[in-house]
């Protein structure tokens, strides 16, 4: 069976973004995969993160992602801060990859900014961490968003250059997993900026712990242009904030543009966004529902991932060790 990896950072409330670019697809690759979630804190540390919401919002995540379907029983979900093998392979992968190869990242340009001087160093070597994240397990597969394809290139570069440098072929090759109709979620205020956690606005976005009024009331209010939906997909070019409406209409009804034009088109955009915030309200409000049964239980929802940790330890352990003989590393 295949190994999958993937991880979601607990920087905020989890979006619709990371539910159809992501967790969506984390479930049904459950039942033939053996699969391994983690709630990357490590990673979300690369920017400010206030110390007593960074737990709180870890796990909240957790439970979010059990309410979306992950399953901690059968699979691994876990934290990342509670296996140290991630920072220890990070480290040897920080040795192993080029600073040109950094230097192309275009995630570490968006979220440095134009100050740049300022980014912390750990927001930089970010993409090596998350290369020693899935190679720690030997996972192959990875499911992500569209915004992570250009990190998992460069975790191929490293695996490769570990192997030719080390003359083993330990690291396997990561195939990245970027499905559906809605691997990019574009921000609802502004149809060229990915929807994130992390925008200052609101309004930008739909949290998965919105209630049913507020994600009513944000798609009403979500940009449009003037013009009713086109009838078919080339009709949407140019026009941004109606192709991410329609994308995410797209992945909510297991369709695609066609198939949502095919019924819409010709549409105004209100008549659109009440369809569209029905099946939003009748996708999240469960799993908002569900979050907060699971949060009434704090302790467990830490067990969870401090149980996954034990489990994840002992896969990544005998990996690790090995990675570190390779280099030459006395055993301990
Ligand atoms: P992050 O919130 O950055 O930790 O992302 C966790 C997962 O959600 C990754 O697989 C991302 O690619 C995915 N993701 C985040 N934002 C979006 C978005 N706006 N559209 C689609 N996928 C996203
Ligand atoms: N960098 C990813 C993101 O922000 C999160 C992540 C960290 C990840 N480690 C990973 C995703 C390993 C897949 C595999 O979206």
């Amino acid at each position: 069976m295949q190994r999958i990896f993937s991880g979601i950072q607990p920087s905020g409330i989890p979006t619709l973004g990371n539910y159809l670019g992501a967790i969506r697809n984390w479930v049904p690759l459950q039942a033939d995969h053996d699969c391994i979630y983690c709630v990357v804190d490590l990673h979300a540390i690369t920017q400010w993160q206030e110390p007593s919401l960074l737990a709180r919002q870890t796990r909240e995540l957790a439970a979010s992602l059990m309410a979306c379907g992950i399953d901690p029983v059968r699979q691994i979900l876990f934290l990342q801060s509670l296996v140290p093998e991630h920072a220890e392979l990070a480290w040897i992968f920080n040795c192993v990859a080029r600073l040109g190869w950094l230097n192309r990242m275009t995630q570490f340009k968006d979220k440095a900014g134009k100050d740049r001087e300022n980014a912390s160093a750990g927001l930089y070597v970010y993409p090596n961490l998350m290369a020693a994240d899935i190679l720690a397990y030997h996972a192959t597969r990875v499911p992500v968003g569209d915004d992570q394809r250009q990190h998992l290139e460069l975790a191929n570069d490293i695996a490769q250059k570990f192997n030719h440098d080390f003359g083993a072929d330990f690291f396997p090759a990561i195939e990245p997993l970027i499905l559906g109709p809605a691997a990019r979620v574009m921000s609802l205020r502004d149809g060229t900026k990915k929807m994130s956690k992390s925008d200052t606005s609101d309004q930008s976005r739909i949290n998965l712990n919105d209630s049913a009024d507020a994600i009513a009331q944000k798609i009403r209010r979500a940009r449009t242009d003037p013009e009713p939906l086109p009838g078919e997909p080339a009709g949407l070019e140019g026009r941004p904030e109606a192709r991410n409406l329609v994308g995410i209409y797209a992945a909510l009804a297991d369709t695609d543009e066609a198939g949502v034009l095919g019924r819409h088109g010709g549409k105004g955009f209100a008549a659109f966004k009440e369809d569209l915030a029905g099946l939003l309200i009748a996708t999240i409000g469960p799993i908002a529902a569900e979050t907060a049964r699971l949060l009434a239980d704090p302790a467990h929802v830490d067990g969870v991932l401090r149980g996954g940790a034990e489990r994840a330890k002992r896969i990544a352990g005998p990996i690790v060790a090995e990675a570190k003989r390779l280099v030459g590393f006395l055993a301990a």
